[in-house]
């Protein structure tokens, strides 16, 4: 485990409250795309952040990056698939977050370039549900405990539209996300009686590294944007923004969706009508 702490008091700490303010969130993947985006948009609310990815420049590099603009900020090196990965997650919680853990974001993910169910590898078959499945059974083993001990939590599982509306060539990253969706569901009745709350974002194509798995010739140009978004059908017009779905998971953190469990949000414009 590495690590550095950050302690230069919040953001948000001489004015105006935060939606986060006081909260304490783990956010697997934080250091790029996706990940990243949600934990910046946490740490402009007010939360303490500990980013859990295996990339360690690149946690290292959020981390710091939030704790110049005064956020609490650590990370851990972490492979998300590793049942001793989690506990490191959750010995840093306690010895560096006062062993409270309020907002754990399961977002860390992984696909395979699309191609026909017919040659896709083994290998590739037990990374997408190694990665994006078994992480979310370690996790609740991890820190559910610290959850139930602090009276509730709120879980963001970033699944994928995906998991409703599922198309061929991706046939397998497609139900690793319908079993985020689904275990979700299952968790949020689970755990409801504790306070917890089990919610997902389901976006649609996000201009990101791992995207290139999905649209090969996705370069990230706005023209590339426009036309991936008529290919998919987006009655919107346009792909998801990392901060689309940030603001999703925001609104599932915060008190605001305090009534709100077991549901997939479609961050979409529209696509899974
Ligand atoms: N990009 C899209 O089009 C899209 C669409 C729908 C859903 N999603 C989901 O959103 C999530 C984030 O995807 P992204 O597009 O930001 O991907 P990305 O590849 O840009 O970033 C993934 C991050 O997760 C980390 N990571 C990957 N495997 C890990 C592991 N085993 N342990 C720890 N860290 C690990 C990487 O180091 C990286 O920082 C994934 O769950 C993905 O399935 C993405």
């Amino acid at each position: 485990m590495a690590s550095n702490t950050h302690t230069n008091g919040h953001a948000n700490g001489g004015g105006r409250r935060g939606r986060l303010e006081g909260k304490v969130a783990v956010i697997t993947g934080g250091g790029m795309g996706i990940g990243e985006a949600i934990s910046r948009r946490f740490a402009q609310e007010g939360a303490s952040i500990l980013i859990a990815d295996f990339n360690e420049a690149a946690a290292k590099a959020v981390a710091e990056s939030l704790a110049s603009e005064g956020t609490k900020s650590d990370y851990v090196v972490a492979n998300v698939t590793s049942r001793a990965d989690w506990d490191n997650i959750a010995a840093k919680v306690k010895s560096q977050f006062g062993a409270r853990i309020d907002i754990l974001v399961n977002n860390a993910g992984t696909a395979y370039p699309a191609q026909s169910s017919l040659t896709v590898s083994e290998a590739n078959f037990d990374k997408v549900y190694s990665v994006n499945v078994k992480s979310i059974f370690h996790s609740v083993q991890a820190i559910f405990p610290l959850m139930i001990e602090n009276k509730g939590g709120a879980v963001i599982n970033i699944s994928s539209i995906a998991a409703i509306r599922p198309r061929g060539r991706l046939t397998w990253y497609n139900s690793s996300k319908a079993a985020v969706s689904n275990a979700s569901k299952a968790l949020a009745h689970e755990f409801g009686a504790e306070g917890i709350r089990v919610n997902c974002v389901c976006p649609v194509l996000v201009p990101t590294q791992l995207a290139t798995n999905f649209v090969p010739e996705f370069d990230g140009t706005p023209e590339q944007h426009t036309k991936a978004a008529q290919l998919l059908q987006i009655p919107l017009g346009r792909v998801t923004t990392t901060e689309d779905v940030a603001n999703t998971a925001l609104w599932l953190a915060s008190d605001e969706s305090s009534f709100i469990t077991g549901v997939d949000h479609h961050v979409d414009g529209g696509r899974s009508i």
